[in-house]
């Protein structure tokens, strides 16, 4: 496994893959790898000759200062993890590497991004984009791995590759969770002991609502999930949607939809965290 920062090496690596006629999978993650991401990494590493991961926290999709400030960066730990899995190279650039000069592009995919994180964070989506269209552009990977957890982001970047016709196909992963059901995150680390235990009410409601939805209507299904977190001191729900899983718009009955996928997103303490389930 290699180790490169800069864009020029990456082409150089990689164009020497392509000549021998190797297949290139990309793994774009934000570090603080945890086995979520190792599974992404596994599965690139079975579908492609070459695997890049790429670590890099990108500025442009944090709309909160503190957040980018205190998310967790472990590339040495990180990069243990990706030889351990059989990545080709770890792609871990600066700043500077990414954003020679301010990315100014504005994207639209709404109303994919108008809604859920797309109104609670303004800005993230169109900041994802620039970073994952940087990123397809630098590695020109045959099949990109993004986890379902961030839902929205996944239907956001199948949505992106269609808009800018980059010829990447887009995989998308299942959630990895703790024994316990909790969702995992990088963000999972910032929790105190006691945080950590409040969170795990978030995929307990997630799951006793599946149970709860047969027999009962989407609005009390809502519902049930609503309070099962309002119910818990520490949890601050920002929103708990069902929506269709490919429009992403909200839907008020099981009828309206063959795909219906609850999203989560709420504070734990000071700690912001998202899941979801299918129904
Ligand atoms: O999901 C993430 O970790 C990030 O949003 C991504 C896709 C790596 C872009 O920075």
């Amino acid at each position: 496994m290699e180790l490169i920062c800069t864009k020029k090496e990456l082409k150089e690596k990689l164009d020497a893959c392509r000549e021998k006629g190797l297949t290139i999978g990309l793994v774009p993650t934000m570090g603080a790898l945890h086995e979520g991401h190792a599974s992404l990494v596994r599965r690139s590493v079975a579908e492609n000759d070459v695997t890049v991961v790429s670590v890099f926290v990108n500025p442009t999709q944090f709309n909160d200062k503190n957040d980018l400030k205190n998310y967790p960066r472990t590339l040495e730990a990180d990069c243990a993890l990706l030889e351990r899995e059989g990545a080709s190279f770890v792609f871990a650039p600066s700043v500077e590497e990414m954003y020679p000069e301010e990315d100014t592009r504005v994207f639209s995919f709404a109303p994919l991004d108008t809604v859920m994180e797309g109104a609670c964070r303004p800005g993230h989506f169109n900041g994802v984009a620039q970073i994952v269209s940087k990123l397809f552009y630098a590695v020109e990977p045959h099949k990109a791995y993004f986890g379902e957890k961030d839902f929205q982001q996944l239907a956001i970047i199948r949505r992106m590759v269609q808009q800018l016709g980059i010829g990447v196909e887009i995989v998308g992963c299942p959630i990895v969770r703790e024994a316990d059901g909790l969702a995992l995150s990088s963000r999972n680390t910032l929790l105190s002991p006691e945080e950590r235990m409040r969170a795990l009410t978030i995929s307990r409601a997630l799951f006793e609502s599946k149970e709860f939805a047969c027999g009962n209507s989407l609005s009390a299904t809502r519902a049930f999930v609503e309070n099962y977190i309002k119910n818990t001191p520490g949890l601050e729900l920002e929103y708990y949607l069902i929506v269709d899983g490919d429009t992403l718009q909200e839907v008020q009955e099981w009828s309206d939809t063959g795909y219906a996928v609850g999203c989560i997103a709420l504070f734990c303490g000071n700690v912001r965290l998202i899941d979801n389930i299918k129904y």
